[in-house]
């Protein structure tokens, strides 16, 4: 069942312009329950989305600014290189749905670049998070309706009435997101998102491209060693988190372009013969196992619009940058 709290209701301060905030009270998504039974697998493995906790999408940020993780910068200028061509296929009095709020910088780039644009309604899990972004933007777009909506949009999900419609729906799922599920899965979300624009809707979505494996290695082995970082801090929030005793420094970062999949792994694994304690449970590793700790899938521009068609989208456009790294799709409904 919804709730619906009174916008401002969430000791934000000052007068709020968001003119709703709709709570589907998503299950908090149990960090314990999820690694106790990835632990227990065959191949062990913990959902990539167990990354996001505050420290963990500090560090994300830190990944997003470095010379080799190229996807951040190449999106945000493929936006701001076609901000003309979105306008004119998006048409006045686009309704701006968000799946999940990242970027600041990407969602302030495409309500600019719209005529008119009538609404912003972001979805995302975090409840703290998603009002902090929908007070910022109605802060800064004033006369622009501006909607929270708190759900997991990754399983089935509709839009609440309080979406009012106006203009076309335009869906926005940026930064190659979409890489984290498999082809089979992603197709299903389309799917999904295709419902939810309705006949006249569009999405505008980043897909990252397949390229050569140098590449794509060093975009996910930073010198820095910030995506090490990330990956290590999945162990070490166990260790902050949970009932645990983990030797952190037993484990490395690995992560590599598995070619035949078309996708980045990642994985922890153990330098030495380890275990992990959770509660009274304990997972030993011999030397060289690992933890699959991510996907990330990569397709080619064609495969993209493949799996699109798939799911009632036709290809409005499909951009790329000079060096063929990163693409954005405006998918219309077919
Ligand atoms: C946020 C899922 C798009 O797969 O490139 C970056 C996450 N992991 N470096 C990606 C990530 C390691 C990122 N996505």
């Amino acid at each position: 069942m919804d709730e619906l709290t009174p916008p401002g209701d969430g000791g934000s301060g000052g007068d709020s312009g968001v003119a709703y905030f709709v709570d589907r009270q998503p299950q908090v998504a149990d960090f314990e329950h999820a690694v106790i039974a990835g632990l227990r697998a065959a191949r062990k493995e913990i959902p990539a989305k167990f990354f996001y906790d505050e420290e963990g999408s500090h560090i994300f940020n830190r990944i997003c600014g470095t010379e080799e993780y190229y996807v951040t910068r190449t999106e945000i200028g493929l936006l701001s290189d076609r901000r003309d061509d979105i306008r004119r296929l998006a048409g006045p009095g686009a309704v701006v749905i968000e799946y999940g709020c990242g970027s600041a910088a990407k969602i302030n780039l495409l309500l600019d670049a719209l005529e008119d644009p009538a609404e912003y309604a972001a979805i995302d899990i975090s409840p703290e998070h998603l009002r902090f972004v929908v007070e910022d933007i109605s802060a800064r777009h004033p006369g622009l309706r501006v909607g929270g909506i708190c759900a997991d949009f990754t399983g089935g999900f509709e839009l609440p009435s309080e979406v009012a419609g106006g203009g076309a729906k335009l869906g926005f799922f940026p930064g190659s997101t979409i890489g984290n599920q498999t082809p089979e899965e992603a197709g299903a979300f389309l799917g999904r998102v295709r419902e939810n624009v309705g006949d006249d809707g569009a999405l505008l979505i980043g897909v990252d491209l397949k390229k050569d494996a140098g590449r794509l290695n060093r975009a996910y082995n930073d010198e820095a060693g910030h995506t090490a970082d990330f990956n290590l801090n999945l162990l070490r929030r166990i260790e902050r988190e949970l009932d645990s005793e983990v030797n952190v420094d037993g484990f490395e970062h690995h992560a590599f372009y598995n070619e035949g999949e078309g996708r980045i792994e990642m994985h922890l694994r153990a330098k030495s013969a380890q275990r992990i304690r959770i509660g009274g449970e304990t997972f030993r590793f011999s030397e060289g196992e690992t933890i699959h700790t991510e996907n990330s899938y990569k397709y080619t521009v064609g495969e993209f619009a493949r799996l699109a068609a798939r799911a009632g989208f036709a290809v409005g456009a499909a951009w790329t940058d000079a060096d063929d790294l990163f693409s954005i799709h405006f998918l219309k409904a077919a």
